[in-house]
């Protein structure tokens, strides 16, 4: 691959760009329901007031390039979430008196308590205390949060592996954090054309699983069956948390390392085993108890390589068959959040839900640096380079057309600033 240069100028602007809206999406105050101090970046002023389980871990890897501190008090912020059994829901809505559009039938988010839903995100966490650590050396802060973060994800290994194959599922397809993912049409009962119907048809889809789940434990929802994902990202996510909580624990000496990295070495396993489709060279979601494997190609098929100990062999089709493929996810700014093979491929956003064909950067981060840890330095650096174009062009927005850059979605978005990590690994602004 040739080797182009980042324009400085446009890296420049994207990360001044970037502080801006970290520092213009904190919220704080004192939570009227428990009295708690909230201190966090919301997703978007506009569009997201809560805050958001995979967001806020988000921000606080882009906030390490403001202020560890302020890293810090993201997650010590987001943990205050954390419930006696281990679950942490997917949005705390510290302020629900100046947003009542949130609690309509169009929000569409399922209520455990009226202030934290009942719905779980990828547990990115991990990753982001380590890379809190790896920055700080702050190893009082590590034995902080960590019994939350292990808490959380004991629940999921008790609460959402029913069939104990190491691989948890999502009961309803926000809980991946990709909502309206072609993925899920087909179990969502969403019709992709014509496009004005895919939003009613998901929301439609959306209240059909609340009905049923209306009522239940988190135990009894889990076993129901009625929508149940061994989601790909999801797992790689939570694949890569035991593996950071076994790095840390071992940093800082907590017990139990070598049981974390077991479990991690399971999930990596189970992802090769039952997942991995050797002919077509990408993995695929297991749909149901039946487990059918879900062949629409998104880019969470390429997500395992976010996985260090991932076989050579395999992070090689990935990348050369797939990723860098020009009909699929080599666009002029990938990574498209769906093959631009796939019919339901909505880069210009027409059908107005999320997770269709756009590029988003939280996506693109981790894709990176999967690709660095696999040898693919040039590969890597052109995706930070034209995800950097991107922004320099369509601003620091939730998603982006893949082929003209065109921002999309709400303004401000948190995750976006993640470029701050790509400018600095990349050393963009240096020279
Ligand atoms: C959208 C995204 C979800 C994210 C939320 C807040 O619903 O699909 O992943 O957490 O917005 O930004």
């Amino acid at each position: 691959m040739k080797r182009q240069e980042i324009d400085r100028e446009a890296a420049r602007r994207v990360d001044a760009e970037a502080r801006r809206v970290l520092a213009t999406n904190r919220r704080k105050g004192v939570s009227d329901w428990d009295g708690m101090r909230y201190d966090f970046v919301c997703p978007s002023p506009t569009h997201y007031p809560f805050q958001w389980f995979w967001d806020s871990a988000f921000h606080a890897i882009a906030l390490l390039q403001v202020d560890p501190k302020l890293a810090q008090q993201e997650l010590r912020c987001l943990m205050q979430g954390a419930q006696p059994d281990g679950y942490i829901a997917h949005m705390l809505l510290w302020d629900t008196k100046s947003n009542p559009e949130w609690f309509t039938p169009e929000a569409c988010i399922r209520l455990d308590q009226p202030h934290f839903t009942g719905t779980i995100q990828p547990p990115v966490a991990a990753r982001s205390l380590e890379r809190i650590y790896d920055a700080t050396q702050d190893a009082a802060y590590v034995r902080e949060l960590f019994p939350k973060i292990l808490a959380f994800m004991k629940w999921l290994d008790r609460v959402r592996d029913v069939d104990r194959d190491a691989l948890v599922t999502i009961i309803q397809p926000d809980e991946s954090g990709l909502d309206a993912s072609p993925k899920y049409d087909r179990e969502m009962q969403v019709e992709a054309q014509p496009p004005e119907r895919t939003l009613a048809d998901w929301r439609r889809g959306m209240h059909r699983l609340f009905g049923v789940y209306a009522n239940k434990t988190h135990e009894e929802q889990a076993k129901l069956d009625v929508f149940s994902f061994e989601d790909v990202m999801m797992n790689t996510i939570y694949a890569d948390g035991w593996r950071a909580l076994a790095r840390l624990a071992k940093a800082v000496g907590l017990p139990d390392a070598d049981e974390h990295e077991r479990r991690y070495r399971r999930t990596l396993d189970a992802l090769l085993a039952k997942c991995w489709d050797e002919k077509a060279g990408v993995f695929w979601d297991l749909s149901g108890a039946a487990e059918r494997p879900a062949r629409v190609l998104t880019f969470t098929s390429l997500f395992p390589l976010a996985l260090p100990d991932l076989p050579e062999a395999v992070a090689r089709r990935l990348v050369e068959d797939h990723l860098l493929n020009e009909k699929e996810f080599w666009l002029a700014y990938p990574i498209p959040s769906v093959a631009a093979s796939e019919p339901s491929f909505d880069p210009g956003w027409h059908t107005k839900t999320t997770w269709r064909g756009p590029t988003w950067v939280n996506a693109n981060w981790y894709l990176y640096w999967g690709l660095r840890h696999h040898g693919f330095a040039d590969a890597a650096h052109e995706l930070a380079r034209r995800t950097i174009a991107m922004q320099a062009k369509g601003g620091i927005r939730e998603f982006y057309d893949p082929r003209t850059a065109e921002g999309q979605g709400a303004t401000s978005f948190g995750w976006s600033t993640l470029v701050l990590d790509l400018i600095a690994a990349e050393g963009a602004l240096a020279g």
